[in-house]
């Protein structure tokens, strides 16, 4: 079973208490959620593989380590995941970077992709599949099931906001995969929104409505 982890620095709750206020501006809401996605990408990549490296000091021949194995994808899942993406990118700069397009139905709730790009070779890449929203569960569900279609093994999911339904669904629909969020909130109401959540990510990253 993947694991679940809520990564409860004081800085990244700090930051987390800046965007669910209602009167925080899209500048600072876009600012705070690319801080908050670097803090925990810190994290999310604790178990990065290393190899050992012989290397010349000043002093002389030493062996040391350096990142091994498997290059990092960055996956926003559209619209609201690509405000994470630069600020992991500041973490791991030479990360790719693969689109998911979806959006959910506003009667169904129900996701639909409408558009995925990757880089090639999947099986050999730490797939950061990456969202502010973990609601029902839906998107993330569809956005493992496409990028395990497409050859991924080793997927991580990191999220903001996370309700208690979506965390179960995506673990029973996916128990392989790790995923990391920066609170876990209480439930979610009728129309399937997070309480007390931050309102819908999108709309406030963009500032449309
Ligand atoms: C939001 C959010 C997630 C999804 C979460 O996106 O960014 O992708 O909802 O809900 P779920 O867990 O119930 O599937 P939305 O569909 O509003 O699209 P947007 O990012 O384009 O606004
Ligand atoms: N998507 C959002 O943007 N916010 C929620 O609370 C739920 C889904």
């Amino acid at each position: 079973m993947g694991k679940f982890e809520v990564l409860d620095h004081p800085l990244i709750q700090h930051k987390l208490t800046i965007i669910r206020d209602k009167n925080c501006g899209t500048r600072e809401f876009r600012q705070c959620v690319n801080e908050i996605a670097e803090l925990m990408a810190y994290e999310v990549s604790r178990d990065m593989a290393l190899e050992d490296v012989e290397i010349e000091t000043p002093m002389g021949k030493t062996v040391q380590k350096r990142l091994a194995g498997k290059k990092v994808v960055i996956v926003p899942i559209l619209r609201a995941g690509l405000g994470m993406v630069d600020g992991i990118l500041e973490l791991i700069p030479a990360a790719k970077v693969g689109h998911i397009g979806m959006y959910r139905d506003e009667e169904t709730m129900k996701p639909h992709e409408y558009f995925v790009k990757m880089p090639d070779d999947l099986e050999n890449r730490e797939m950061f599949i990456v969202d502010p929203m973990l609601a029902t569960g839906g998107s993330a569900i569809m956005a493992v099931d496409a990028l395990k279609k497409r050859g991924a093994r080793s997927i991580k999911f990191v999220c903001l906001v996370a309700a208690p339904e979506g965390v179960e669904a995506l673990r029973a629909a996916h128990p392989d995969i790790d995923i990391f969020a920066a609170a876990l909130d209480e439930k979610l109401n009728e129309n399937s929104y997070i309480i007390p959540g931050l309102g819908d990510a999108g709309d406030r990253l963009f500032g449309t409505k």
